[in-house]
């Protein structure tokens, strides 16, 4: 007997069939037990009325590997057929409960708890959609750029020489020895790649050193990648690029329903018959400024909020979520832009806004040696760096032109999702690298700690003192030695949480106590004190010379507000002869702690 999937049941009714899967959930109603199964194509529901069929799957966790044999009945939900009678064979069995409920209709978890779990929330129905529909998105451009552009694809290296897009944004890595850079995009290539085949596209991996944490910026994704030679004019670009959404949008209806459904988002809207509007830079800065009375006029560039008031008026308007700005200032464009005829401060380049967000950057680029010279020197850019690129106008360029459109922020207007680590298998941002958590840098030892926090009091220009004095026992002997007051010291206290064993670090005025009742609130967990000598092993500290920088020590860590009440506080640096005396507010940002009302008399 051969396997049939979910999706095909239906075909099958009154039919002996065997599915193979993995068991989503199981529910018990009377004597009956509902397993559903879900496979590559989608759910299956498998009734048993057998007890020792229904005895096989207990204590069994989703995610066990089934093989089910049974007959095919009809069923009024499901896709209208079900399985009866089946015989169940567990070719892995699960015992472990999963750390999300990935398994049901509703995903009730937030986006850090889904990324801390990424292989297993991927398994999710929405998540899982949002992903296939990426899939398609990419097969949608391949064949849109093959078939309708008859543009041919390259492979460009990603480990470069030198920047493609110029600014800081990019990543070094250690090459041998050498410095080598993560490319930012293969700009450069495929306009080599125009030089052999007119017209070429890719699909290719890009690194940014975007070190701001927001909802539409990744350190990786993909680039959607256009170039052609020889136009008339070079909005032949925006034709092409309109004319690729549009197919990509008409794909999704036509191949990804299933997965839209599911998702619940309605599509951006790019009706086929409704050209995407063209704005210039000057004419869209002022549109915003009719629309909304802030003036934006003298930047150069477009803030987020005026990319979304655009996108709106398109909407509105025209009907449609997409809209075109061209003609973008010199200064906000890469060395290789084509400066305008009509005026020199300007470029032809565009971006395409979708749906409130940049999808796009493109335009026409410089074709002559001489005037990629220029370009660069204008930015300010080493020519010799950039030989075997320039090598190509010295032998013969024509006019050419394109773009590039990140996967990971059209998926997310596309779909209009929030976040675009939504849109991301495995995101890496400045918190993150492929989904994990970036772990905290971990200092032991006193000497490395009061180094460390010298060394991040400095980057962060606050003001503070360094002491070294005798040995202090007690806060009182503190004060004294350091000719402080009392209230002003700090003491930083390791708790360990009873259940999870965690250790916490809480800071109080050294004339206070810590209230036991408000930790536990603080950390959802009863705690004690940690031993003296676990933390010597652990953090390389003796009591009493514990500094209130647990983020040093990978501790979750918070300040009793009653601190803050001080201008300037003194703590013990990670030994007892040594002191750092500083302002209160500094400490509460340099060492992110949670501040609230954590101490007692
Ligand atoms: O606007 P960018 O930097 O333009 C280029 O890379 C040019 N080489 C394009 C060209 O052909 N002239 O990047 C192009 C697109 C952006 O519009 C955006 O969709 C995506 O790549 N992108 C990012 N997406 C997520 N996170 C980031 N840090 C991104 N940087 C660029
Ligand atoms: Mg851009």
């Amino acid at each position: 007997m051969i396997r049939v999937l979910a999706r095909d049941l239906k075909h099958h009714i009154g039919k002996s069939v065997v599915l193979k899967g993995w068991l989503n959930n199981t529910r018990a109603f009377g004597k009956m037990t509902f397993v559903i199964l879900r496979d590559r194509t989608g759910f299956v529901q498998v009734v048993i009325e057998n007890k020792d069929e229904a005895q096989k799957l207990s204590g069994l966790q989703p995610g066990t590997i089934l093989t089910v044999h049974g007959t095919v009945a009809t069923s009024e939900a499901h896709l209208g057929a079900e399985v009866i009678h089946p015989t169940l064979h567990i070719n892995v069995p699960i015992k472990e409960v999963p750390p999300l409920e990935y398994y049901k209709p509703e995903l009730h978890a937030d986006l850090d708890t889904l990324l801390d779990h990424r292989p297993i929330s991927l398994r999710a129905r929405q998540i899982a959609a949002v992903f296939r529909i990426q899939a398609e998105i990419a097969h949608a451009y391949r064949l849109y750029m093959h078939d309708h552009v008859q543009a041919v694809e390259y492979f460009a290296p990603n480990l470069i020489g030198a920047s493609s897009e110029g600014g800081a944004e990019f990543f070094n890595v250690d090459y041998f020895g050498h410095t080598a850079t993560l490319a930012q995009s293969s700009q450069l290539y495929k306009q080599i790649m125009v030089g052999v085949n007119e017209r070429v596209f890719a699909l290719m991996p890009f690194f940014r050193a975007e070190p701001s944490q927001t909802s539409r910026h990744l350190s990786e994704g993909k680039q959607l990648e256009f170039e052609m030679g020889f136009f008339d004019h070079w909005h032949e670009i925006l034709d092409v690029q309109e004319g690729c959404i549009k197919f990509i949008v008409a794909h999704l209806h036509a191949h990804a329903s299933a997965e839209l459904e599911t998702l619940g988002n309605p599509l951006v809207k790019a009706p086929a018959k409704v050209p995407f509007p063209r704005l210039t830079f000057a004419e869209a800065q002022e549109l915003y400024y009719q629309r909304t009375g802030v003036d934006e006029r003298s930047e150069n560039d477009l803030s987020p909020a005026a990319e979304r008031e655009l996108c709106v008026w398109a909407s509105e308007t025209h009907g449609t979520d997409l809209v075109f700005v061209t003609d973008w200032k010199t200064s906000k464009r890469p060395f290789y832009s084509y400066p305008s005829d009509t005026d020199p401060g300007l470029t032809n380049t565009f971006d395409l806004l979708c749906a409130g967000t940049e999808i796009t950057s493109g335009g026409q680029r410089r074709h002559t040696y001489e005037s990629m010279l220029e370009g660069l020197k204008l930015k300010d850019m080493n020519p010799s760096n950039f030989d075997d690129y320039l090598s190509i106008f010295k032998f013969g360029m024509p006019p050419h032109g394109g773009f590039g459109m990140g996967l990971e922020r059209l998926t997310m207007t596309l779909l209009r999702l929030k976040n675009i680590r939504e849109a991301s298998l495995f995101p890496s941002d400045p918190k993150r690298i492929a989904g994990n958590r970036i772990k905290a840098h971990v200092f032991a030892g006193g000497e490395n700690i009061r180094n460390e926090i010298i060394r991040l009091l400095k980057q962060g220009k606050c003001e503070y003192q360094h002491l070294e004095h005798e040995p202090t026992p007690t806060s009182e002997d503190s004060a004294r030695v350091r000719g402080t007051r009392l209230e002003e010291g700090v003491k930083a206290l390791i708790v360990r949480g009873k259940n999870t064993k965690k250790n916490y670090q809480f800071n109080v005025p050294s004339h206070k106590k810590l209230d036991m009742k408000a930790v536990q609130d603080a950390v959802g967990e009863k705690c004690e004190f940690e031993e003296p000598a676990v933390i010597q092993e652990r953090f390389g500290l003796v009591v009493g010379s514990i500094p209130p920088f647990g983020k040093l020590l990978n501790l979750d860590t918070f300040l009793d507000e009653e601190v803050l009440t001080q201008d300037r506080v003194a703590f013990n640096c990670g030994l007892v002869t040594e002191s750092i005396l500083m302002r209160a507010k500094d400490l509460a940002t340099l060492t992110d702690a949670k501040v609230g009302k954590f101490s007692k008399t």
